[in-house]
């Protein structure tokens, strides 16, 4: 039954959402292993045994918003605040240059300092200096002015998690100046930009029901995106969800493998919310379908500040450590690290 589901999935058929129910709720061991072979399978039929690496620098902890789970959120006094400087991000870019990353994600808080001019001017310098790189935004929710302007200087990528497709658990977890409706907008508008657009969403965040989960890969199936991020949902201390329990790694594997063979050439990360969870979340989430990894190039003075969730990995180490770490990490997992942009195989630039 399980078995038939999932060879269903394989073969590119729409499963009902009573199947899709199966298949998330299931423990059954076996199910599981067919479920993740099938979806390195695919993998490997769209991206080989290559793994992309996105050089993650963070420019920002403050942010205007208030998310019940992050632990930047703007009421948690605690948080200790940073920007970095355009040229504290150009270092972190030449930095990661010489290690081979071909991608850099520029990802902070909603930060008004953050201007459409200010982030301009260092896209085109980052597309100037190293134009065989993309450059990813995820800076959260802007007009669409303001996204055509930072396409047009350069900008190759936005991520831009949903978070919750179904309203009541998106309001849940948001604070009511927040709307999953705008959200969406924004991601819509993103693909019509040009964008390679990512979408996502936690797993295991309180409230969430198997339902809910449902909702979001039927909005994924909407939107079509590029790229997809989910990670286990982790504590923060400091946050109104600090006595809520974590995400299951299980269960994002799963989820991981169920999404690869709903997208099958969707770029797909081995989150760093999963590598706290589980000491070998990333490679496992790799074996499971992943093909994409997102080391720290944030300077190592920072890199504590930006605290979104609870004993975060990767805060101590130096860049260079990491991308060390995570080479070794994925050919222990029985993939390549290599040194290109990593585009959608369906986006050709
Ligand atoms: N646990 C796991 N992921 C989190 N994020 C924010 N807070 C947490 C948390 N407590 C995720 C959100 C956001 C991304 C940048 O980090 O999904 O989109
Ligand atoms: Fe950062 Fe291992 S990936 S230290």
């Amino acid at each position: 039954m399980l078995k038939d589901i999932i060879l269903k999935l394989y073969n590119n058929n729409d499963l009902s959402d009573d199947e899709l129910k199966l298949l998330i709720e299931t423990d059954d061991l076996q199910a599981g292993e067919l479920l993740r072979s099938l979806a390195d399978e695919v993998r490997q039929k769209y991206y080989g045994k290559d793994v992309y690496l996105r050089g993650l620098i963070e420019i920002s902890s403050f942010c205007k918003n208030d998310c019940l789970y992050c632990g930047i959120r703007r009421s948690n006094n605690n948080a200790q605040r940073y920007r970095l400087s355009h040229e504290q991000i150009m270092s972190c870019c030449e930095n990661g240059y010489q290690l081979g990353f071909r991608t850099f994600v520029m990802q902070g808080g909603e930060d008004s300092f953050f201007t459409d001019d200010y982030l301009c001017a260092i896209i085109e310098e980052i597309k100037s200096k190293f134009p065989d790189c993309a450059v990813t935004l995820s800076l959260g929710e802007r007009s669409e002015e303001s996204y055509r302007r930072l396409k047009n200087a350069g900008a190759d990528r936005y991520l831009l998690r949903h978070e919750a497709a179904d309203n009541a658990l998106y309001e849940k977890l948001h604070p009511s100046e927040l709307s999953l409706e705008n959200r969406k907008n924004c991601l819509f508008t993103l693909k019509k930009l040009g964008y390679q657009t990512g979408a996502g969403f936690m797993v295991g965040a309180p409230f969430q029901t198997t339902e809910n989960i449902i909702s979001d890969l039927r909005f994924l199936q909407k939107l079509q995106p590029e790229m997809i991020g989910i990670g286990p949902f982790v504590p923060h201390h400091d946050t109104p969800f600090h006595s809520e329990k974590q995400g299951s790694t299980q269960l994002t594997l799963r989820l991981l493998s169920i999404l690869r063979l709903m997208f099958p050439k969707v770029l797909l990360p081995a989150t760093t919310a999963l590598g706290t969870v589980d000491p070998l979340g990333r490679e496992k989430g790799l074996a499971a379908g992943c093909n994409v990894v997102m080391p720290n190039l944030s300077p190592v003075a920072v890199r504590k500040k930006y605290e979104l969730y609870d004993n975060k990995i990767c805060t101590g180490e130096e860049a260079a450590e990491c991308r060390g770490c995570l080479e070794r990490r994925v050919s222990s997992a029985g993939y390549n690290i290599v040194s290109k942009r990593g585009d959608n195989v369906d986006f050709n630039n």
